[in-house]
């Protein structure tokens, strides 16, 4: 059971003050029928407002196809940002809604987004090894040669301490391959072809654990449902 006002502050719908507003105009209800009081304690499944059940009252997931030349910060002045393409009031729920790990600029794909803190610890956690899918476009012919490297676990990324995991290479085309991998190190894909020599142009993820964007049109977002939210 919630207080009202704060359950709807909490969503994002309105300052806990306004919730009183909403209450006497008489847009929420309980149960279907009409609620008196914002300070009254409430089962966050049976209130509506607007006829509408509550928006993912038990925390929001979801995913999103970010276009490129957007970033993942909070408005740093580098270009619009990931959250302009998610709904004002998923921005105005408390926790807020965040990206569970990052995208550069430059990479389009799949990106999920929540305000539930504990699932973007398990979606990130090293010990978790959530599996990542990338399509790469390079600028030069691949090389059979790396698929044996990047699987072997000792591919050495410049001023870092330990190898990269085992990440598993597949060549799709003279200049496109598709990359699997379990971490999610600073622009670890740009930097594995990299220190091999080959110059990332174009970087797209595919999958992201269990989910993939199928067929989520660029600069689009779709929920999840939390109930089970799969690692792989
Ligand atoms: N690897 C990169 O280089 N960039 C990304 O955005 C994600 C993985």
């Amino acid at each position: 059971m919630r207080r009202l006002d704060q359950l709807l502050s909490s969503l994002g719908y309105c300052s806990r003050r306004e919730a009183m507003a909403l209450v006497k105009a008489g847009r929420v209800r309980l149960d279907g029928v009409g609620v008196s009081k914002a300070d009254q304690k409430v089962d966050p499944h049976a209130i509506t407002v607007d006829g509408e059940p509550l928006e993912a009252p038990d925390g929001l997931l979801a995913m999103l196809h970010k276009p490129v030349g957007y970033v993942c910060t909070h408005g740093d002045g580098e270009g619009p940002t990931i959250y302009e393409l998610l709904p004002d009031q998923w921005l105005r729920r408390n926790p807020a809604v965040t990206s569970v790990g990052r995208l550069d600029k430059d990479t389009s794909g799949l990106l999920l987004v929540t305000d539930i803190g504990s699932l973007v610890h398990r979606f990130t956690s090293p010990k978790a090894e959530v599996e990542k899918v990338y399509l790469a476009e390079v600028d030069r012919g691949l090389d059979p040669r790396l698929i044996e490297l990047f699987a072997r676990g000792d591919l050495m990324l410049r001023s870092e301490e330990k190898p990269c995991l085992p990440a598993k290479l597949e060549i799709v085309s003279a200049t496109t391959a598709r990359l699997t991998i379990t971490e999610g190190r600073y622009h670890q894909v740009r930097r594995m072809f990299a220190s091999q020599g080959w110059h990332v142009e174009k970087l797209h993820r595919e999958r992201f654990g269990a989910y993939d964007l199928s067929d989520l049109a660029e600069g689009e977002w779709r929920m999840i449902d939390v109930e089970c939210p799969q690692l792989r």
